[in-house]
């Protein structure tokens, strides 16, 4: 099957799917990539496989494994899961021809359409598991009526003498998050965090804004305004592009309504900028952050497979 008709046979199944998906393109090797192709006859697979390596003290590498093998996919005619099957055998080959067995640094990594259903269960016989969201929450979204709140919670934008207790709650939010194995808590962590914080505070208007309760910050929420969204608005047939980079509440104080307050603020900010939809990722076993961004007006976009280590 030709690469046009499997990436446009695609693109129609992901649009009957999901209408906030962006289209597909044929997939082209690059230095980085190759493209990996199965043919079952009536029915087709195509891949991008490609590698990302980053240092422990990359900005990045607190949300990654450090060798990420990645394997972008279309598939087309009446057997995808099949199709499916097929590709991740060809790619178990060329993973264990470039990956470093039991290496827990290495992951293998398969984003697929969250609605697209083609192929899930194949996924799992492989050794992968659903382990990152990407969540999309349209501007008009109605959402229930949350808890009440805690009486005399205030929110304001935080300055750069918050430094301290951004980190603080940061680190809160990344070591919870990292027992679900989305984020890593390695050595050099907190540096990373706070050199990013630093610079967000630094700016005149820090997109951050703390909770407080009598002076005492209980919670954060840290956003990006559309234009500055560019590394991921392709994933979303969408306008203008927000995106919500963290939300994180001091253990004593969740529950109580300052979670629902901070984010409610960050969505009025993001909405009055003229924000067609909001963008986060979340960890998808995380019994607290899941049902919150649920409740929110959020639902699943993509879904992030992971196999780690990429070769057992
Ligand atoms: C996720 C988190 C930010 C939520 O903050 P919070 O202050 O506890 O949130 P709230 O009190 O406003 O809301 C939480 C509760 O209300 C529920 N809720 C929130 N909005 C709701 C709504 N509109 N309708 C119904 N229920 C709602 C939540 O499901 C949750 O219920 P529970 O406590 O009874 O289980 C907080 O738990 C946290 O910091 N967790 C650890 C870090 C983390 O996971 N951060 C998110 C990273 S993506």
């Amino acid at each position: 099957m030709h690469s046009d008709v499997i990436a446009s046979e695609h693109a129609t199944r992901l649009a009957a799917v999901d209408p906030l998906l962006p289209g597909s393109s044929p997939f082209e090797s690059t230095e980085n990539a190759v493209v990996l192709d199965v043919d079952l006859g009536d029915s087709a697979a195509t891949g991008r496989a490609s590698r990302v390596q980053v240092d422990r003290d990359a900005p990045n590498a607190p949300w990654r494994a450090l060798t990420e093998h990645r394997l972008d996919l279309q598939l087309a005619g009446p057997q995808p899961a099949a199709a499916l099957d097929a590709l991740l055998t060809r790619w178990d080959e060329h993973l264990r021809a470039v990956a470093e067995p039991g290496d827990t640094e290495t992951a293998a990594v398969l984003p697929r359409a969250s609605r697209d259903a083609a192929g899930t269960r194949e996924m799992l016989h492989h050794g992968f598991a659903p382990l990152r969201v990407v969540a999309v929450r349209p501007a008009d979204r109605m959402i229930p009526e949350g808890p009440r709140g805690t009486p005399g919670v205030k929110i304001r934008r935080a300055e750069p003498g918050d430094l301290d207790t951004a980190v603080a709650l940061g680190m809160e939010l990344h070591s919870f998050d990292a027992q679900y194995g989305t984020v890593n808590l390695r050595s050099g962590v907190e540096d990373i965090l706070a050199k990013d914080l630093a610079e967000q505070l630094n700016r005149p208007e820090p997109p951050l804004w703390i909770a407080e309760l009598y002076g005492r910050a209980l919670g954060m929420v840290n956003v990006q305004h559309p234009g500055e969204t560019g590394w991921i608005s392709d994933r979303v047939k969408a306008g203008r592009v927000g995106y919500l980079s963290s939300l994180a509440v001091a253990e004593a104080a969740r529950s109580s309504g300052v979670g629902t307050a901070l984010s409610a603020h960050a969505h009025q900010v993001l909405d009055e900028e003229g924000t067609d939809v909001v963008l986060l990722h979340h960890a998808a076993a995380n019994p607290l952050s899941t049902p919150f961004w649920y409740a929110q007006g959020y639902r699943p976009l993509w879904t992030y497979w992971q196999r780690r280590p990429a070769v057992r």
